[in-house]
C-alpha cells in the first residue's frame, strides 16, 4: 500500500540482501522511522516490544529471525534455539508458530551449508504469500461492501466499524479487514469507517486512522464504548475486523474489545464479518476461550498513556489515580455464534468447522 504515493511493503530487505527492515511502529503516527534487524535477538526484541506487530506480520519477521539466526549459526542446535526464543515473545497470535514451523521444515533436514539461502528463500516466500493472500482477501470481501452500498437510499456512503489495526501494517501488505474498504474506496464505492481507539495501545487511533489518511479513505476515530451507541442508531452498516488466531470451529481471538462489538452488533442486527489468512487458523484447538493463551501485558499501558503536547514534544502521562491496580489482558474470544462469517483467501464461509471445512477440504477430519 501506499504512503503518500509511495508503495512500501511493511518488511523489506536491505540492498545488502540479508538485513531486514521493518517500520518501527511504536513511532507511529508520529514518525516513520526505519527499523535494521540484524540479528535473531532484534527480531525477537521488536516483536516483544510492538515495534512490529499485527499475525501476519509477527510471522513474518519471526520467519527472518530465523534466517538471520543461520547467518550467525546454522547448526540444529541453534535453529532449534531461534524458534524456541521466536515462539517465546508473543503468546496469542499463531501465525508466528506457523511460521516458525515452515522454518523449521525448510531447514531442517537441509545440510547446513545450504542454509542461510534457504532460510531467506522461505523467509521471502512468505512475505509474497501474505501479500498475495491478503489481496485475495481484499477480492472475497469486496461483495460485502458492495451489498451495504446496494442498500443504502440516494447513495449514502457505507459505514463500517473496524477495531484495532488489522490493515497493511499490520501484515506485509493490504491488511485482512482494511484490505476490501482500500479496494472499495478505489473503485469509487464511498466508503467511511469507525476506528474504534483501541485501548490501551491505541492501535485504532495511531496506526488504522494513520494507514486510512495516508491512503484518503475518509474515516472517524471513537473512543472503544462508543460502537454499541452508533449501532443503535443505525449508522454502522457492517463490522470487518482482523484476528489472531480462529480455532477449528470458527471461535475468534482478536484485540481486546471484539467481543463486546460483536454482542453490540448482535443485538442490533449489523452483520460482523472477521478477515484472515489461512495461517491463522489454529486447527488444534476448538474452543477458543478455553484454548487460546491471552497475552496478559504490562499494567502501564493501562496507567499511562503517551502523545504529543501542543509544542510538538512527544510526552508519557499517567492517566489512573496513584496506586491503583490495573489489569491488561490484551486480547478476547469471539464466539463463533456472535460471528457472522469468515472472509479468507479463498473465499467466505460461515464461522463454523462445517465452513472452515468447505474451504479448507483438506483439513476436514485431520
Ligand atoms: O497486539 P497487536 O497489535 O499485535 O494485535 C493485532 C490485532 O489484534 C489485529 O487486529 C490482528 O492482528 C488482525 S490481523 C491483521
Amino acid at each position: 500500500m501506499k504512503i503518500d504515493g509511495v508503495h512500501y511493503r511493511s518488511i523489506w530487505l536491505d540492498a545488502d540482501g540479508w538485513t531486514v527492515h521493518v517500520f518501527d511502529q511504536t513511532r507511529l503516527p508520529w514518525s516513520l522511522e526505519v527499523l535494521s534487524l540484524g540479528s535473531m535477538e532484534d527480531a525477537a526484541r521488536a516483536i516483544r516490544s510492538m515495534q512490529v506487530r499485527g499475525a501476519p506480520l509477527i510471522g513474518a519477521c519471526a520467519a527472518y529471525g530465523v534466517a538471520l539466526a543461520m547467518r550467525e549459526d546454522a547448526s540444529d542446535e541453534a535453529l532449534e534455539r531461534a524458534c524456541t526464543t521466536l515462539a517465546a515473545t508473543r503468546p496469542t497470535a499463531v501465525n508466528l508458530h506457523w511460521a516458525i514451523g515452515e522454518m523449521r521444515a525448510a531447514l531442517q533436514n537441509r545440510p547446513r551449508a545450504e542454509r542461510v539461502a534457504a532460510a531467506y528463500r522461505r523467509a521471502g516466500e512468505i512475505c509474497d504469500e501474505d501479500a498475495a493472500i491478503n489481496e485475495a482477501i481484499g477480492r472475497n470481501a469486496l461483495p460485502l461492501i458492495e451489498e451495504a452500498a446496494a442498500q443504502k437510499t440516494c447513495g449514502g456512503r457505507v459505514n463500517i466499524l473496524t477495531h484495532c489495526n488489522a490493515g497493511w501494517i499490520a501484515t506485509v501488505d493490504w491488511g485482512t479487514a482494511l484490505a476490501p474498504i482500500y479496494r472499495a474506496h478505489d473503485a469509487g464505492i464511498p466508503v467511511h469507517v469507525w476506528v474504534d481507539e483501541t485501548r490501551p495501545r491505541s492501535q485504532g487511533a495511531l496506526l488504522t486512522a494513520w494507514e486510512l489518511g495516508k491512503h484518503g479513505v475518509p474515516h472517524t476515530v471513537i473512543a472503544d464504548n462508543a460502537g454499541g451507541h452508533l449501532m443503535q442508531h443505525g449508522k454502522v452498516d457492517l463490522c470487518l475486523v482482523g484476528t489472531d488466531r480462529v480455532t477449528a470451529r470458527g471461535d475468534v481471538a482478536n484485540k481486546i474489545g471484539t467481543y463486546l462489538k460483536a454482542l453490540a452488533a448482535r443485538d442490533n442486527g449489523v452483520p460482523f464479518w472477521v478477515c484472515l489468512p489461512h495461517t491463522t487458523i489454529d486447527w488444534s484447538v476448538q474452543d477458543g476461550i478455553a484454548e487460546i493463551p491471552i497475552e496478559e501485558r504490562d499494567g502501564r499501558e493501562m496507567t499511562e498513556i503517551a502523545g504529543r503536547d501542543e509544542s510538538g514534544a512527544l510526552r508519557r502521562v499517567r492517566v489512573v489515580a496513584e496506586g491503583s491496580a490495573a489489569a491488561n489482558p490484551a486480547f478476547d474470544v469471539t464466539p463463533a455464534r456472535l460471528v457472522s462469517g469468515l472472509v479468507t483467501e479463498r473465499g467466505r464461509c460461515a464461522a463454523s468447522a462445517e465452513g472452515l471445512s468447505s474451504l479448507y477440504p483438506e483439513r476436514a477430519g485431520r
